[in-house]
């Protein structure tokens, strides 16, 4: 077997693992969870999971990955030989795929988006005719289905190429990039005539509308948008060298996921005011009020209007892309690993997967919009079991599995790199604390709360 490969600086490593977590769940979940679960509370209550629920989770997974050097299941083969343990191995190999095929389709939209963009469709079209756009296409069958195959390819095409020139080499380049453009987007969202409405929904918390699925969805919210509970972050970390800081590279990932969450809500929710959209109006929220903000740019500068639409689609292509990356390396280095495939047939096998469940999802929005699993169409139940179910329960093993599985000095010596490292050490009781209890009991209350009331 070739050796196995590792990120090059701990530069890469952050920015491969915020490439993971900055995705679609920033700019285009975030914004409408919010929306559907009351604004600034939501807010507050997502970053109140962020930082006591998961990432603790970052840390069990990092160090997980970092001590076994293997994917998910391998991991805990060599952790946990010969014990139950391998099933959350499994578990955390199959759900990233389930996640990549929605994922898929959405991504597939923003590929959608940009040719629209670069047709100048925004630009030139009426206002009316600009609110019809998100619904007509994604209810259609070929189209999405087409743009989905698209962006497949495109995620087969970079994980074939390896964890260091693929996953590494793109990441590098287009995760700062991507944080200036959103920058740009929410500063000039922010300045539209009606946006101040926007601006305060963000600010000011009504607690009101919260109740225990607003929580749950705070938390499925946090899990999805840093990628844990699915093996990502543990399978990224197996390829860390000894020597980087597993809290550093939390702490920056998960701060770096959050800035970017909240900036893509300023600049999406001021126009989602300033464009009289409903911010409660779900899946399609951002995909409906860009458009919008590039029209309004397109009256008195076209072509200025047309370039920020192509390079803001462009942007939230790159962002699904590096996310979707991290999903298919969990089962390639599975299958790779574990099965002794080739890096090249393990990726087709994947790809091949999660295209026809995506197709299922795609058509759940036109001819499939009947079929419902529990209540919602097939994608809002994938969506929903992933974040609020899958991701959340994956999250609470490994939690457990370091907290109570592993030694304490096991897990020090990780944490802290042997004791070299200062400030691990000092916080080291804290973050045990936090694995031990806090996390696990936080996750089975939301859990039950939202079962049960
Ligand atoms: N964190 C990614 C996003 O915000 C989604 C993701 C979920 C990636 C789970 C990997 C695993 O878009």
């Amino acid at each position: 077997m070739a050796p196995r490969e590792n990120f090059g600086s701990r530069f890469a490593v952050i920015m491969a693992m915020a490439g993971s977590a900055v995705g679609l769940g920033n700019i285009w979940r975030f914004p409408y969870m919010v929306g559907e679960h009351g604004g600034a509370a939501f807010v507050i209550l997502y970053m109140l999971s962020s930082f006591i629920l998961v990432l603790p989770i970052f840390f069990a997974e990092t160090i997980i990955g970092r001590r076994s050097r293997q994917g998910t299941f391998g991991a805990m083969e060599k952790l946990a030989p010969g014990t139950p343990w391998k099933w959350l191995g499994l578990f955390t190999v199959v759900s990233p795929i389930v996640i990549l095929s929605y994922y898929s389709v959405v991504g597939g939209w923003s590929v959608e988006y940009l040719f629209k963009a670069a047709c100048l469709d925004f630009t030139n079209a009426e206002p009316s005719e600009i609110q019809g756009f998100f619904g007509q296409f994604i209810s259609s069958t070929g189209g999405p289905i087409a743009v989905h195959t698209i962006f497949m390819l495109l995620v087969a095409g970079i994980v074939l190429a390896g964890v260091k020139k693929g996953i590494e080499g793109f990441t590098k380049v287009t995760m700062p990039i991507l944080f200036i453009l959103i920058i740009a987007l929410a500063v000039y969202s922010m300045t539209l005539p009606g946006a101040s409405e926007g601006i305060t929904y963000l600010l000011k918390p009504d607690f009101s509308e919260v109740d225990a699925h607003a929580v749950a969805a705070a938390m499925g919210q946090a899990f999805f948008s840093l990628s844990l509970g699915v093996g990502t972050i543990l399978t990224y970390a197996s390829y860390m060298r000894k020597e980087e800081n597993i809290l550093a590279s939390g702490v920056g990932t998960a701060v770096s996921d959050l800035l970017f969450a909240v900036i893509a809500g300023f600049a999406v929710m001021p126009a989602v005011f300033a464009a009289g959209i409903e911010p409660g109006a779900g899946a399609g929220l951002v995909f409906d009020t860009l458009p919008f903000i590039f029209n309004k740019m397109g009256v008195g500068a076209p072509w200025l209007s047309a370039i920020i639409a192509i390079i803001f689609f462009v942007t939230i292509l790159v962002a699904a892309l590096t996310s979707a990356i991290s999903m298919m390396e969990v089962g390639v280095a599975y299958l790779t690993e574990e099965k002794g495939m080739r890096r090249g047939s393990a990726v087709l096998a994947i790809t091949v997967f999660a295209w026809c469940v995506g197709v299922l999802c795609s058509l759940s929005f036109g001819p499939l919009a009947d079929v419902k699993l529990l209540g919602n169409s097939i994608f809002d139940f994938l969506d929903k079991l992933c974040s609020n179910w899958l991701l959340p329960a994956g999250g609470l093993l490994f939690t457990l599995f370091v907290g109570w599985k592993m030694s304490r000095a096991d897990v020090f010596d990780e944490f802290t790199n042997g004791g070299t490292l200062k400030a691990n050490v000092a916080l080291f009781n804290v973050v045990w604390f936090l694995l031990r209890f806090v996390a696990p009991v936080g996750i089975v209350v939301v859990f039950l709360t939202n079962l049960f009331l």
